[in-house]
């Protein structure tokens, strides 16, 4: 493994150098010099295209960010973290949600355990339950069938399945209405508690560690309004749980057989694949959440196996890279131009920044170069009508990822062949930019006073030469959606790789825990509450009184 500065590394000395002269061109240019871009910078696996001509860079600038990751041992870790060896060594764990995918047929020893044995088991405990639900063979206490599915969890335990449920909408249950309560603001539960009747509805208490202050309280109040209507002995009819802490669960008055465990090498932001995509498999059915599975195990395979020059994640998170250390493109832009995805760039914000937002390195040295960039964005079209005018003509680079299906899934005339030309003409615009030439021929051609085009050219001009990838599905389907999903986990890596980071610890979330537990015994007033600085004793005090009132 290699412990050096990244700024050390001969490769990424190479690239500062090589980006003295690659900052000054054009993409424009590079597209004329070479009608074949689209075939040298496209590459496919996994049902996914991706296309990253419309980046700067050429075959030396890939060869250069080859080579650094290379340098910076990313086949040794990536080879570390599928065998399951401990490479989360603040929290001493294996990552393995990449076991969470393997088939049946396949076995993975950590620690003296068969991971894909165990992994199976509790699949085979969803897929059983699944089927109860689905086929309406579960009732609920007044013995109807299930219609309300509510998930309570926040982070990695409501972020997965609320994007993944959402992304596969035409695949749900007709019967079944999925609601996903994250926030501790009494508002969340509130809103979907007015839609619910409780003899229909079951909860799914979904916490990696069962004491998220959040998901309790959500939990203890559903608990609550429940036995409003309902008797003790209905609860195990309604609520199941998902979590390391079975203990926990019982405690809470979970029936043991109604919990679906997971394990501790599961990050909670990589748990989508675990019991965690359980409200997942009751919507789209046991088997679509195996295709679900089987996607992401596709991409897992050629994150290991394809070369370097051909591996998505490898392109997708050195051209990352290049822009974050060299360009110093401080943000990423996610446009998904399909409404079915429009959770996944709030999915990536938890993936890239709470795994990649670090200062330090693994060995616990600061960092040389800059992490991970902000990532941010919202669907297409309608992302075009709001911010996309500061992606065109703003004072920043912002690099864009679009991604688009091919084919819609549903039936209405017209609309995907306008969605998609949107998506491929933004992506062109960015790209080539207009020129004052440009703007002003066709102001010309539209008999505009020379006095007007003077003064309305410099607004009018666009400097192009913006980049971005493009990723291309057939159809947004579970497969493809899993491929995806561990296309960015796998990017994710990459990086984290290169900056020598570890992506899987989050201590500065752990932070807050602490902190707002003190605060809220103050603003109970059980302790005192003039500890700290002036104006968090004054925002205290102001709110002690409105509670009180
Ligand atoms: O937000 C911090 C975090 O630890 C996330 O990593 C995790 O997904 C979330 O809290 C929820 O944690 P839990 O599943 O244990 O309730």
């Amino acid at each position: 493994m290699s412990h050096s500065n990244l700024t050390d590394a001969p490769a990424f000395q190479a690239l500062s150098t090589h980006f003295a002269e690659a900052k000054e061109w054009q993409m424009r240019s590079l597209f004329s010099r070479s009608p074949d871009r689209f075939s040298r910078f496209s590459t496919e696996a996994a049902g996914l295209l991706l296309d990253y001509s419309k980046n700067r860079l050429d075959e030396k600038t890939m060869s250069l960010l080859l080579q650094l990751a290379r340098e910076r041992s990313l086949e040794q870790k990536r080879a570390a973290m599928f065998s399951g060896e401990k490479i989360n060594t603040t929290e001493d764990r294996a990552v393995l949600h990449t076991a969470l995918r393997l088939p049946r047929t396949a076995s993975l020893v950590v620690d003296g355990q068969d991971v894909v044995r165990e992994v199976h088991e509790v699949l085979d405990h969803v897929r059983a339950f699944s089927e109860r639900i689905r086929s309406g063979q579960w009732t609920g206490c007044n013995g109807q069938p299930i219609t309300d599915i509510v998930n309570i969890g926040i982070g990695g335990s409501d972020l997965g399945p609320e994007m993944t449920c959402r992304a596969l909408r035409p695949f749900v249950h007709p019967r079944l209405s999925l609601h996903f309560v994250s926030n501790v603001d009494g508002h969340d539960l509130d809103a979907v508690l007015a839609k619910v009747r409780p003899e229909t509805t079951l909860f799914i208490i979904a916490s990696k560690t069962f004491t998220t202050r959040e998901t309790m309280l959500n939990a203890q109040s559903a608990r609550s309004w429940f036995l409003r209507h309902h008797g003790e002995s209905d609860l195990p009819r309604h609520f199941v749980a998902v979590s390391t802490n079975t203990e926990a669960g019982r405690a809470f008055g979970i029936d043991p057989e109604n919990m679906f465990p997971f394990w501790d090498w599961v990050g909670g932001r990589y748990s989508v694949w675990s019991a965690i995509g359980l409200p997942l498999a009751l919507a789209i059915g046991f088997e679509a959440f195996s295709e679900f599975l089987a996607g992401g195990h596709a991409m897992d395979v050629h994150f290991q196996t394809a070369p370097l020059e051909q591996n998505l994640p490898v392109i997708l998170g050195m051209v990352g890279v290049w822009y974050r250390n060299f360009f110093g493109s401080g943000s990423i832009s996610i446009a998904p131009y399909h409404q079915d995805l429009s959770q996944f760039p709030a999915y990536l914000q938890q993936l890239e920044m709470e795994s990649n937002g670090k200062r330090v390195t693994s060995e616990g040295a600061p960092v040389t170069a800059a992490t991970c960039p902000i990532v941010w964005g919202d669907v297409g079209t309608n992302g075009q009508h709001a911010y996309f005018q500061l992606l065109h003509q703003g004072t920043d680079l912002m690099p864009v990822d679009f991604i688009a299906a091919l084919k819609p899934a549903h039936g209405l005339e017209g609309h995907h062949m306008v969605l998609l030309a949107n998506c491929f003409a933004q992506s062109e615009a960015f790209m080539r930019g207009k020129t004052e030439e440009e703007v002003r021929s066709e102001m010309q051609a539209q008999q505009v006073p020379e006095d007007k085009i003077r003064s309305l050219l410099p607004h009018r001009v666009f400097p192009g030469n913006r980049p971005s990838n493009t990723i291309l599905m057939d159809k947004l389907a579970p497969a493809t959606l899993g491929a995806l999903i561990a296309l960015y986990e796998h990017k994710v890596f990459v990086q984290g790789a290169v900056w020598g980071i570890n992506c899987f610890d989050q201590w500065g979330v752990e932070l807050g825990k602490v902190l707002a537990k003190n605060i809220e015994s103050e603003l109970a007033g059980e302790v005192r509450t003039d500890t700290h600085d002036a104006s968090t004793n004054g925002l205290i005090a102001r709110a002690r009184i409105a509670l009180s009132e």
